[in-house]
């Protein structure tokens, strides 16, 4: 089927992006984005591109040059639905946080009110893509939804997984690693890999079964978080030896077989994905009765958790014990850099803790908004709204953020950290002044030479 028209379902940091990139390289085809939600569709129609709801390097870019051209974002699902050949799946697939597999399962509900939806409208036959993260064997559900309730319509149901990182998503997009299409149909198959095709290399376009597929997109990121879980452990391990886990991971990383990406160890990982992708895989193989996989697993978030939790127990105990009442200055709030997603961010939970020690907090992220922040904490409800905004400031400014407070904690790479004057920022500090270098983005002998007191991960 040669593909003119598409449909995305889902305006998010999967559908934004990736549909943009299509858009842009094939001018030939109406790529139509839609979302329920209506606010965030006005944001990517907004004609300043600086307020589009997600913020990518490169992004606003290709959204300038193709929107109104072969792009369009709207909230008319079912018309851009009857208009295609080809729909994206691009929800979310969140953790579910009710009845069975609450805490552990993904939440498959808003992929299912998408089947059917598209069930109901459709009046030509459509090729459905799973561009969601999902439990291997979902594609079965979608079909039986949409061949028992549709009108008589045929689907061709592929599975399609992102690979896309956040702050490096248009990178991603247009030099991808492979794109994965699974599938039964061998049409349906090239005509995606023909939409791919404008631009990346067919022998970077893998063909599988749909299983494969599914279950491949929750395995590299498993293998992802697991080498950050690796390195991390191995972080708790060089603080108690006087190894540098800087050393030890170049070391590693030099052999071919290991390779050296991943293996920056930090305050723990967060984001939208990793958390929730190992728990369902860890509930999908308890389902089938295979603990052991399970429990192998589990251990990469466990690990994880303590890695967050270790940093802010540090911290406490280097301050005397006491964060009571003490401003303590967090320098980045998003999950990684180059991005305003906050979503698993461990600057959020690692927060929640020194708030219940009492801590004045004071954020600083160049892309985070304050009710952001306040939301994020809220979510967790360890304590009311009131006294999270009382004792939590967002600024603009981050010499602002540091006046006066007892510690630093670096919680995101961002690169204007290191361009800071930390000459400026230790002057206005409560002395002795510390920094927590989440990240292991600062240098310690220049910190040490303005007079901090400065300790990073796995030092
Ligand atoms: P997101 O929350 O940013 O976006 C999802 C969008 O879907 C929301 O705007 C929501 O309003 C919309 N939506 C939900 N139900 C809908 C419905 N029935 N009809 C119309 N719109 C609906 O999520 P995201 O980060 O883009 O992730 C989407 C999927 O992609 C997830 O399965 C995720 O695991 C996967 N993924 C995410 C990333 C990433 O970097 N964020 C990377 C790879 C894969
Ligand atoms: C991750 C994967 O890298 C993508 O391939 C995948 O498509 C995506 O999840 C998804 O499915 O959502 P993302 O979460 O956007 O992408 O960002 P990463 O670069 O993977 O970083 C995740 C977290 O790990 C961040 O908090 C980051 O700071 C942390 N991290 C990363 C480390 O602590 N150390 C590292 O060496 C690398």
């Amino acid at each position: 089927m040669k593909i003119t028209n598409i449909c995305c379902i889902g305006a998010g940091y999967v559908g934004g992006p990736t549909m943009a990139v299509i858009a842009k390289k094939n001018p030939h085809i109406k790529v139509t984005i839609v979302d329920i939600n209506a606010e965030r569709i006005a944001a990517w129609n907004d004609e300043d591109v600086s307020k589009l709801p997600i913020y990518e390097p490169g992004l606003a870019e290709i959204v300038k040059e193709t929107r109104g051209k072969n792009l369009f974002f709207s909230t008319e699902i079912d018309k851009a639905i009857n208009a295609s050949e080809m729909i994206f799946i691009s929800v979310n697939t969140p953790t579910k946080t009710y009845g069975k597999g609450k805490g552990m399962a993904a939440d498959l509900k808003y992929v299912e009110l998408c089947a059917r939806n598209i069930a109901e409208v459709a009046k030509s036959d459509k090729i459905v893509v799973e561009k969601s993260t999902l439990p291997v064997r979902t594609a079965q559900a979608i079909k039986s939804i949409l061949d028992n309730t549709g009108n008589g319509v045929k689907y061709s149901i592929l599975s399609n997984p992102e690979f896309l990182a956040e702050g490096t998503a248009i990178e991603d997009l247009l030099n991808p690693d492979r794109v994965l299409i699974g599938g039964e149909s061998e049409d349906a198959i090239e005509s995606l890999a023909n939409v791919y095709g404008s631009w990346v290399s067919q022998d970077r376009i893998l063909r599988t079964n749909v299983w494969s597929s599914e279950l491949s997109k929750l395995t590299a990121n498993a293998f992802l978080a697991q080498r950050i879980s690796s390195i991390n452990a191995i972080s708790e391990l060089c603080e108690k030896t006087e190894a540098n886990v800087g050393e030890v991971a170049r070391a590693i990383g030099m052999d071919s077989r290991i390779g050296s990406k991943f293996l920056n160890a930090s305050i723990g990982f967060g984001g939208s994905c990793f958390q929730k992708d190992i728990l369902n895989l860890v509930y999908i193989a308890r389902s089938y009765g295979l603990n052991e996989v399970a429990d192998y697993w589990e251990q990469v978030i466990i690990l994880n958790d303590h890695q967050k939790r270790r940093f802010s127990d540090n911290l406490i105990s280097t301050l005397y014990n006491t964060v009571s009442g003490k401003k303590i200055a967090m320098l980045g709030w998003a999950f990684k850099k180059d991005t305003n997603d906050t979503r698993e961010s461990a600057a959020i939970y690692v927060a929640d803790h020194l708030l219940s020690e009492q801590a004045h907090i004071a954020v600083y992220d160049p892309k985070v908004s304050e009710e952001r922040t306040q939301l994020d904490l809220n979510y967790l409800n360890t304590r009311s709204e009131e006294e999270n905004k009382d004792l939590v400031k967002t600024y603009s400014d981050p010499y602002e953020a540091a006046k006066d407070a007892h510690a630093i904690a670096i919680m995101t790479e961002w690169d204007e950290f290191k361009a800071f004057d930390w000459q400026k920022i230790y002057d206005g500090m409560k002395k002795p002044a510390f920094i927590f270098d989440g990240r292991n983005i600062l240098d310690q002998k220049e910190m040490e030479a303005i007079g901090f007191e400065y300790s990073s991960i796995g030092k």
